[in-house]
């Protein structure tokens, strides 16, 4: 079922021909500890990796942020791509023929649906392409050279010319591509009368490449100076086009990573710019599809670089725009500076008038993001009055408040005081006055000291819990455990008992992987919460709360328990810690006088 049409025999054969580590190894390094593999969680920004990757049971969990699963589902959520889209880019990558499916299948009519999508756009893309070559585009070729655009540049971004309102469409007729699926794709609609048309009509063509480089969807500039319509027009959103997800130029920028390493990746506003910038050189530059940067354009560009160059337009919407950027950006871990370009010109406007040298010299010198803030917020205030200074300060302190570290802090307090005439100590004392400073780490601000493995077992959830983990994660202690028949409360803790009980009956060795093929893991909490067991907390008290759990009643166990909590009690110093270690005590007592009682 969780298969999703493909028998499991075949999903099985894929995953061992796709060992979860070295297809995890051609997206991220990971270094060996143990006999676990280590990175910094591609999906959360982290400093210190949290992401481990198990070889023998073939599948990645990370601690930090919890996400876990297969080599499936890591394809999946790397390359933002459907279970049966993964299961088809992994067996492509092993030459592994994919089965038969059965058609009624929804996933299946979905992932047609999209494939057909797909080569619809493909084929738009092929036909403005050829459009441009021919007699009708002879308009569009002279402002391409007006733009300084030539064949290489036409070549390299694909750039294409819709002629009119219908030859798109009879070219896709005639290879057999459907109006619903043109509509589906976002390059026709209706008029009133009923009537298909090419929404791009007259309109030159850029294309919008995917990771893959396959084409998603169109910007679309008219070549009409008095066009009382858009200057640009985008695809809408289809299956295969979110201008949120989609950064114009990413296959290109994946191309240059398999070349070297990308120092800094630039992020201007138009396509044109990103096509002049690589012209002039700049073949490390994006655009993101006339949409705010989100977290997923973020986590995209880290795979790239880890230092972005901001270089919006310098009209206020840009300005604006640049602003939350270093926000999505940084939270992800990035590191941000920004440009903005003297006279407020774009890329293309700056590079016909300065040049690349110039350009260049200026993303030398591009400002800190941090400060690029502090400057632009002192733009909105009057420094010489004093009311106004004074809120300046209030919101600047507020921007360095959020830093992570004093360090960090230090340095930007004496930016401000340069700024505002006042000592760095008076505004260090401001700051932390002020209750903005963030303490260093939350979590340990507030984490309560460990308690004692004796103290945990609170209830039965707990233990039934810890029992079951250790058996399916294979723990020394519980592999025994296997042949002794347990009754779970829990259908789903049975049913992976019972899995494991059949698995190991047949002589079968079982990992945690084939799970994720025999249970729907993302939609049953219970079973996702065993598979993400984390056994570090237990320490070496692991085996004596395993036997503690799965011998519960046992006088010896329960006298030691109390022996150890009394111990506990004396050396306790809080009263909050003594009454909950007596409530314990009391608990205790009461099992071992029902144990005597039942024994008189
Ligand atoms: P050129 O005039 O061709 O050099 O483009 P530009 O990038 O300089 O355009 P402009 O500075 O006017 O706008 C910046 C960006 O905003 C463009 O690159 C587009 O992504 C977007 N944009 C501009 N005009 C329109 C429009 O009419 N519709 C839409 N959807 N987006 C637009
Ligand atoms: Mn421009």
């Amino acid at each position: 079922m969780q298969n999703k049409g493909y028998p499991t025999r075949f999903i099985e054969e894929l995953k061992q021909k796709c060992d979860i580590v070295s297809t995890i190894s051609r997206f991220l390094t990971l270094q060996k500890k143990g006999k676990t593999y280590w990175a910094c969680c591609p999906f959360h920004y982290e400093k210190t990796p949290s992401f481990a990757v198990n070889e023998v049971e073939q599948y990645y969990h990370c601690y930090g942020c919890g996400e876990s699963g297969d080599v499936i589902k890591f394809i999946e959520k790397y390359e933002n791509l459907t279970f049966m889209e993964s299961v088809k880019y992994l067996a492509d990558s092993v030459g592994l023929k994919l089965p038969e499916l059965e058609q009624s299948n929804q996933d299946l009519k979905q992932m047609k649906l999209k494939a057909e999508v797909l080569r619809a756009t493909n084929l738009a893309m092929n036909f403005y392409k050829e459009c441009l070559k021919t007699p009708v585009a002879s308009q569009a070729r002279e402002y391409l050279n007006r733009r300084e655009m030539n064949q290489t540049i036409v070549d390299y971004f694909n750039i294409g010319f819709s002629p009119d309102w219908t030859s798109l469409i009879s070219y896709l007729e005639k290879n057999n591509v459907s109006r619903e699926v043109m509509k589906t794709a976002g390059l026709i609609e209706f008029n009133d009368s009923g009537r298909a048309y090419d929404v791009f009509g007259t309109r030159l063509m850029f294309p919008i490449l995917n990771s893959f480089g396959d084409c998603i969807g169109f910007t679309a500039r008219t070549l009409d100076p008095n066009s009382k319509f858009a200057k640009y027009k985008n695809s809408t959103q289809t299956l295969i086009f979110d201008k949120s997800r989609t950064i114009y130029n990413i296959n290109s920028i994946k191309q240059l990573k398999k070349e070297q390493k990308i120092d800094y990746i630039i992020i201007c506003e138009g396509t044109i710019d990103v096509i002049a910038m690589y012209k002039a050189g700049f073949r490390n530059t994006v655009a993101c599809m006339g949409t705010a940067i989100t977290n997923y354009h973020a986590s995209q560009l880290k795979r790239y670089s880890d230092k972005i160059i901001l270089c919006l337009d310098g009209d206020d919407a840009g300005q604006n725009a640049t602003y939350k950027a270093i926000d999505v950006l940084s939270e992800q871990g990035l590191e941000v500076k920004v440009v903005k370009l003297k006279e407020n010109l774009d890329p293309d406007e700056f590079l016909k008038k300065y040049g690349a040298e110039e350009l260049k010299s200026t993303l030398l010198n591009a400002e800190d993001c941090i400060e690029y803030k502090l400057t632009s917020l002192a733009q909105k205030y009057n420094l010489n009055d004093s009311y106004q200074k004074n809120k300046y300060i209030t919101n600047a302190l507020e921007i360095i408040s959020k830093l992570d570290s004093n360090a960090e802090r230090e340095i930007y307090l004496k930016v401000l005081s340069k700024r505002v005439f006042i000592s760095v100590d008076v505004l260090r004392r401001d700051l932390s006055g002020s209750k903005l400073t963030k303490p260093s780490n939350p979590l340990k601000a507030e984490a309560t000291p460990e308690k004692p493995f004796v103290v945990r077992q609170e209830g039965n959830t707990k233990a039934t819990k810890f029992i079951i983990a250790s058996i399916i994660h294979k723990q020394p202690y519980a592999v025994e455990d296997v042949r002794k028949n347990f009754k779970f409360k829990n259908s789903s803790y049975q049913n992976l008992y019972d899995f494991v009980v059949k698995c190991e009956s047949e002589g079968k060795t079982y990992t945690i992987s084939s799970l994720f093929d025999y249970f729907d893991v993302d939609n049953n909490p219970d079973i996702k919460e065993i598979i993400d067991f984390n056994f570090a907390e237990y320490g070496d008290t692991a085996e004596i709360y395993y036997n503690e759990c799965t011998k519960k009643g046992d006088l010896p166990t329960l006298e030691q328990q109390k022996k150890e909590l009394l111990k506990l009690y004396s050396q306790a110093r809080e009263n909050s810690q003594k009454i909950e270690i007596l409530r314990d005590i009391q608990q205790i007592d009461k099992k071992i006088n029902n144990i005597k009682d039942k024994k008189q």
